[in-house]
């Protein structure tokens, strides 16, 4: 796959990713945080929503009883979620110079959308550049997850899990599969850590990873 590059703004693009159940919000936080102590201004966001519309867009395409949603219209409401946000709410902060720090971007899309629906990597990342005019992030941490343990450490529940949580375990197994590929093409871009560790052990690796594209 080929890749445009890094963003050039003044502030720090850092985006969360894995599989269901790998405590990327437990990490977000505590990042945040420490962020914030240290003296940065912090946006923390997610995706799909972080706008009025793609929190819409979010609840139509994660909750259950909206009828049938094909695979190419999926991948097309989390990429229009994903255009509204970069334009209304990350490259504003990162003009300014803030930290984004972003639970999922384009990489959930081609993990869940590519691999887990079988649309292809390069055509979802197509897609999305094009929706995200080619903004990526400076660090994605992927917090890695066997399917099973992710299930078991979903709070939830199986009554409440979205329509893509609720997809058997071989489907978490191709996103996982499709994460750890993507870190592997770009490893300069990526941290990635066994979501089975403590989360201040997690929370310490990720602090360790700053300076490298924060200098
Ligand atoms: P997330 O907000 O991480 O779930 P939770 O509500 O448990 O915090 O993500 C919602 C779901 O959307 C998750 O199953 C992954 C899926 N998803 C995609 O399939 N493609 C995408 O591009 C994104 C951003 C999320």
């Amino acid at each position: 796959m080929t890749f445009p590059l890094p963003h050039g703004l003044p502030g720090l693009f850092i985006a969360l990713e894995g599989g269901d159940g790998a405590g990327k919000s437990t990490q977000a936080a505590l990042l945040c945080a420490a962020l914030e102590s240290g003296g940065r201004t912090v946006i923390r966001t997610r995706e799909p929503g972080g706008t009025a519309i793609g929190e819409k867009l979010r609840s139509l395409v994660l909750d259950h009883g909206h009828g049938q949603i094909d695979a190419r219209t999926e991948a097309l409401m989390f990429a229009a979620s994903r255009a509204a946000h970069v334009q209304q709410v990350i490259v504003p902060a990162l003009e300014r110079g803030d930290v984004v720090v972003c639970d999922r971007f384009i990489d959930s899309s081609v993990a869940y959308q590519g691999a887990g629906r079988g649309l292809g990597a390069q055509a979802v990342l197509d897609v999305n550049l094009w929706a995200t005019d080619g903004l990526r992030p400076d660090l994605t941490v992927l917090l890695d997850v066997e399917p099973a343990e992710g299930r078991s450490r979903r709070t939830t529940g199986a009554a409440a899990e979205d329509r893509l949580e609720s997809e058997p375990d071989d489907f978490h197994a191709r996103i996982r599969a499709a994460f750890l590929d993507l870190a592997r093409a770009e490893p300069e871009r990526y941290l990635v850590l066994a979501a089975s560790r403590t989360p201040e052990d997690l929370h310490r690796s990720i602090l360790g990873a700053l300076p490298r594209v924060s200098a």
